[in-house]
């Protein structure tokens, strides 16, 4: 089983996100051996999970609020998400972890939130250039992995993205070998906090050219796409290039 999962940002307003959608289901994809996920905004999510109702993809929330109900201006809470039929939610994307001033705490908060409801959350983790380029790359980990400490993850759907921070939206994808011996290291770092095999994505820049090079890898379960997820010919294409191979 590979992942293919289309994080759509805020690159598509309600229209436009539609629009995608139901032009994705006029195509077929082999559902056996792919799990096909998208996330649009919180605006056309309801819509969009409608329109995939009974197709190969599933839907999921790219941020959400840990309190259920209350007094907080502009949230959306992961029981209001699952409410409407998402199945999955992004947490700690580095997107709201460095533009919107995220923390480790807030994401062990939404983690739990999720966790709890039967949101199948998927962590986002990655390191940024300085850490990379001064050797701190598994210490940022280490460190971002550690919110699932205390979490009861016993028979709970979870996943990891790693997507190094110098790699997204960048087009420089990280080396898919380097990419695989990061998989391996946060495979045995995830062995102190679960005994369950928990699957790991790449991202950062993949697109049809370069998904091969990282699918084909055992370690790599699948792939979260950013900006190649919001168009159809460039989504369709990277789906199709790994339908090939499975
Ligand atoms: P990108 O984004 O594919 O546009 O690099 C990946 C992501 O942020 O999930």
């Amino acid at each position: 089983m590979k992942y293919i999962f289309g994080n759509w940002k805020m690159y598509l307003d309600f229209d436009e996100s539609n629009i995608l959608a139901n032009a994705l289901l006029q195509e077929k994809f082999d559902e056996n051996n792919l799990k096909l996920a998208i996330f649009p905004s919180a605006l056309a999510i309801r819509e969009v999970i409608m329109a995939m109702e009974n197709s190969a993809f599933s839907v999921g929330a790219q941020n959400v609020s840990w309190v259920e109900k209350g007094g907080y201006t502009g949230a959306i809470s992961a029981q209001m998400f699952l409410n409407v039929g998402s199945e999955y939610a992004l947490v700690g994307h580095s997107e709201r972890r460095h533009i919107f001033g995220e923390t480790d705490e807030d994401v062990r908060k939404k983690l739990q939130a999720c966790l709890e409801i039967g949101l199948t959350p998927v962590l986002c983790i990655g390191e940024k250039k300085e850490e990379k380029d001064s050797g701190l790359r598994n210490t940022c980990l280490q460190r971002q992995l550690a919110v699932l400490a205390g979490l009861d993850l016993k028979n709970k759907e979870i996943l990891i993205a790693y997507e190094p921070v110098w790699a997204i939206g960048t087009g420089n994808a990280c080396d898919p070998v380097e990419a695989e011996q990061v998989h391996h290291w946060i495979k045995e770092e995830l062995k102190k906090y679960s005994g369950q095999e928990i699957p790991i994505l790449y991202g950062g820049s993949v697109k049809a050219e370069n998904v091969i090079s990282y699918v084909s890898l055992p370690a790599i379960d699948g792939v979260l796409v950013g900006g190649a997820s919001a168009k159809f010919e460039t989504f369709v294409s990277i789906i199709k290039k790994v339908e090939e191979i499975i």
